[in-house]
């Protein structure tokens, strides 16, 4: 690799990437119709698309289009799907080092309908991200350590997410977490394992058991959650922005958002995860409600325009105050 060559200034560090990804890749198939089909019937819908999303890929590109050096450690199929999303991974400046192929699974797919109400029904089928294995974290084990922060969800095996969070954990790295699809009976290890821990109101409430609709009722749940074990807890409220609380201040403080017109909600979790890991790696003593303050600002963003990574922020589009 390619010292600085300037006189005076230190080597660059060489594979080290800032925000590191160990998540997913799904490819999304929409299909828009006028009504969702029932059972055995064939209806014609009137536009189709593909899409690219996954979780873990989403976060990744929102931190790379903030000008995050970013990594993402991913399996996807040897299919047209998985070349596809590689080159996807490339467009957006994300290194691609540990993005595997394999040939025993499809590429992750999202198969999603939409009517004209905007109701959907999606079969997801996550294929190759649940073959990621602990060999492929092995070997992506010096980008995880020395990464500033790491990314987790659960839409790969929660045994990979568990051991990238450990080995991140381990040597010091900052980890968000974003248990996300929620499950109710959540491996304690995971609390203790987050430095960030970060879910939407319906993941809270299968997480905790308690109704969550409301930045009071966020506060009791994120509660919960911190004694848990997690150094910092984010409960994110759409609309109406996010709730925080840590283990150094255990009130909760609920951080608003802007009002804006909300054209596409779809992905608005990941790119405020992805904008927070950005803050945590690049800003690192920014006070955690200025971090949440500017997450919320790119997330309201996204939700201006269609689509899921399509309608998120590159930094040049962005007020130069946030950065
Ligand atoms: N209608 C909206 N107006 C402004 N910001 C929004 C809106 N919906 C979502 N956001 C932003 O996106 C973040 C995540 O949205 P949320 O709906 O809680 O997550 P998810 O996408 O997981 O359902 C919110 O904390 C907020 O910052
Ligand atoms: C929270 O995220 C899940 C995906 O894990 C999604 O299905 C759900 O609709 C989201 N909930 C809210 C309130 O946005």
């Amino acid at each position: 690799m390619a010292a600085s060559g300037e006189p005076g200034r230190p080597r660059q560090e060489e594979v080290a990437a800032a925000v590191v990804v160990v998540g997913s890749c799904m490819t999304d198939l929409v299909s828009l119709t006028s009504r969702l089909p029932k059972t055995g019937e064939t209806i014609h819908g009137h536009k189709f698309f593909i899409g690219f999303g996954g979780k873990g890929a989403n976060q990744c590109v929102q931190a790379a289009r903030l000008g995050a050096k970013a990594s993402i450690v991913c399996k996807v199929g040897k299919d047209s799907f998985g070349n596809d999303y590689i080159e996807n991974l490339k467009q957006n400046h994300i290194s691609t080092e540990f993005t595997y192929q394999t040939r025993d699974a499809a590429t992750g797919t999202a198969s999603i309908i939409v009517n004209d109400e905007g109701e959907n029904i999606i079969v997801i089928v996550a294929g190759a991200n649940l073959l990621l294995n602990t060999e492929d974290l092995q070997k992506a084990a010096s980008v995880i350590s020395r990464a500033r922060v790491m990314i987790c969800q659960l839409e790969i095996s929660p045994a990979t997410s568990l051991e990238a969070l450990t080995m991140a954990h381990s040597s010091g790295v900052t980890t968000l977490f974003n248990p996300a699809p929620a499950v109710a009976d959540l491996d304690p290890q995971f609390y203790a394992l987050s430095s960030v821990f970060c879910c939407n109101e319906s993941e809270a409430e299968i997480l905790t058991g308690l109704a969550v609709s409301n930045p009071t009722e966020a506060g009791k749940a994120a509660l919960l959650l911190l004694e848990r074990g997690c150094q910092v807890v984010v409960i994110t409220l759409g609309a109406s922005g996010c709730v925080t609380l840590s283990q150094t201040e255990p009130v909760p403080k609920h951080i608003p958002t802007e009002a804006v017109k909300a054209v596409d909600t779809t992905g608005a979790g990941d790119s405020f995860v992805g904008a927070l890991a950005f803050y945590l790696a690049y800003y690192p003593n920014l006070p955690m409600e200025e971090m949440l303050k500017r997450s919320n600002f790119i997330a309201a963003v996204s939700v201006q325009a269609t689509g899921t990574q399509s309608s998120y922020p590159y930094k040049k589009d962005l007020p130069p105050a946030l950065f």
